[in-house]
C-alpha cells in the first residue's frame, strides 16, 4: 500500500494534510529539477521512482506475447488489424492496382490459423469478414507471386463462417442519420454518474445489450483490445467494491461492478501502448449511454495506478502481466430517491479554438 493510502486510513485529517503538503512540495521540487531534462527523467524514473515500473512490465509482456505468435487471442487481433488495411485500401480512391503485398501472406496464414483454433465458432463474425475482405482482395488484386501464394492458402481454408459468405465489404453509405442532433443532446444531457442505485438485480440480458452498442465504438486499426468483466455476486461485490479509491461512502450500494481490461498483446510495439486506454474508453462512453437508454445508469470508477492495488485486482481477476485494468464502472438502476451531482461542463471557450494558435511553419 502507498504512504498516502495508508495515512489517509491510518492518520487524522490534519497529518494526512501535512502529509500532503509535504509530499507537494517534495515533488516540486524534484520535478522542477528533472523535468528539463530527459537524461535526468529517464534516470529518476529508473531509479528513485517505481511509478512506471508496472506499466513498462506490463507492455514489455504484451508485446513479446505478440510477436511469440502463439496467443491465439493476439493472433485474432493481428487477423483484426490487417483485414482492416486490407479493406482500406479496398476502398482508396483511386484504388491501386496491387496493395498489402507485404503482408498478404501474413494475414491469409493468421486467417488460416484462426479458423483452426478449438473455438473458431466463437470467433465467426471475424473469420466470416475476413473471408469476404480477402474475397474482395484477391478479386481485384492479381499477377504478383505473393498475391497468388496467399490466394491459394485462402482457397484451402473451409468457409463461410457464420452467416454465410458475402455483404461485409466497404459500401456506400447514401441514408441520413437516423437520431436526431435534439435526441442525442437530451441524452447526453441526461447521463450522470449516479452513486445510488436500487438494490434490485441487473438483468443481463441488458447488459449484453448495452455491450452490442459498446462494441460499435471506434478502436485503433480495429483492434477492439479490450474486454469487460462483470461481477454481482454477494461475494465479489464484497471483495471488488473497496477495491477502486473512489468508491468510499457509497460502493456498498452498487448492485453490480464491471472490470474494463485492456489486452496489451494487441500491439506489436511500444508506440502504440496507449490504445488501450483510448479504445476502451471510447467503447465505454457508447455502453453507459446505451445503459442509460434500457434505463440503467452507472459510476465510472478510477483506477490509478497503484502497484499494491494492482496486484490485488489482478490476483482477484486472475488477470495476466499484459492484462490491465482501465477503470471499473458501478452499474444498477438508479434510486430515484438518490441526488445526482450537478457536474457543471466546461464552456465551449475553454473547451475549443478554430485555427489557434498559428502553427509555426519550420
Ligand atoms: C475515469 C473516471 C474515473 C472516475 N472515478 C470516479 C470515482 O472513483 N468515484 C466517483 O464517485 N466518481 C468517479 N468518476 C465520476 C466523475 O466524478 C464524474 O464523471 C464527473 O464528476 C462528471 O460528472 P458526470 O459524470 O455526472 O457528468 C469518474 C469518472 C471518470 C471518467
Amino acid at each position: 500500500m502507498s504512504l498516502m493510502l495508508f495515512a489517509e486510513k491510518k492518520l487524522p485529517p490534519a497529518a494526512v494534510a501535512w502529509l500532503r503538503r509535504a509530499f507537494s512540495a517534495k515533488q516540486r521540487l524534484v520535478l522542477n529539477g528533472i523535468a528539463g531534462s530527459r537524461w535526468l527523467c529517464t534516470l529518476y524514473y529508473s531509479f528513485f521512482s517505481r511509478a512506471f515500473r508496472r506499466e513498462q512490465q506490463a507492455v514489455a509482456a504484451g508485446l513479446a506475447l505478440h510477436h511469440s505468435r502463439i496467443d491465439p487471442n493476439s493472433m485474432r487481433t493481428l487477423l483484426r488489424r490487417n483485414i482492416h488495411r486490407i479493406e482500406k485500401g479496398l476502398l482508396m480512391r483511386p484504388r491501386r492496382e496491387r496493395f498489402a503485398l507485404s503482408y498478404i501472406v501474413e494475414t491469409v496464414n493468421c486467417y488460416l490459423e484462426c479458423s483452426q483454433v478449438d473455438n473458431a465458432a466463437d470467433w465467426s463474425k471475424d473469420l466470416a469478414w475476413a473471408h469476404d475482405i480477402l474475397e474482395n482482395y484477391f478479386a481485384v488484386v492479381k499477377g504478383e507471386e505473393q498475391v497468388e501464394r496467399a490466394h491459394a492458402i485462402f482457397l484451402s481454408v473451409d468457409q463461410p463462417f457464420g452467416e454465410g459468405p458475402g455483404g461485409r465489404i466497404p459500401y456506400s453509405r447514401r441514408d441520413a442519420c437516423p437520431v436526431t442532433f435534439d435526441s442525442f443532446a437530451s441524452l447526453a444531457k441526461r447521463r450522470r454518474t449516479v452513486r445510488w442505485f436500487l438494490q434490485t438485480e441487473v438483468p443481463h440480458v441488458l447488459i449484453d445489450k448495452a455491450l452490442e452498442i459498446a462494441a460499435e465504438s471506434p478502436t485503433a486499426c480495429n483492434r477492439q483490445p479490450f474486454f469487460y468483466r462483470f461481477f454481482d455476486e454477494p461475494e465479489a461485490l464484497r471483495r471488488l467494491r473497496p477495491l477502486p479509491l473512489g468508491t468510499a461512502g457509497f460502493g456498498h450500494n452498487i448492485p453490480m461492478i464491471c472490470a474494463v481490461v485492456g489486452d496489451l498483446s494487441a500491439y506489436y510495439g511500444e508506440r502504440d501502448r496507449h490504445g488501450i486506454y483510448i479504445d476502451a474508453s471510447l467503447s465505454i462512453m457508447s455502453f453507459m449511454y446505451a445503459l442509460e437508454t434500457l434505463g440503467l445508469s452507472s459510476c465510472p470508477l478510477n483506477w490509478a495506478d497503484i502497484e499494491s492495488l494492482e496486484k490485488r485486482a489482478e490476483n482477484m481477476l486472475g488477470l495476466k502481466m499484459h492484462e490491465r485494468i482501465i477503470m471499473f464502472i458501478g452499474i444498477g438502476y438508479p434510486d430515484p430517491q438518490g441526488l445526482v451531482a450537478f457536474s457543471q461542463k466546461k464552456d465551449l471557450h475553454s473547451l475549443r479554438s478554430f485555427n489557434q494558435p498559428k502553427l509555426n511553419t519550420d
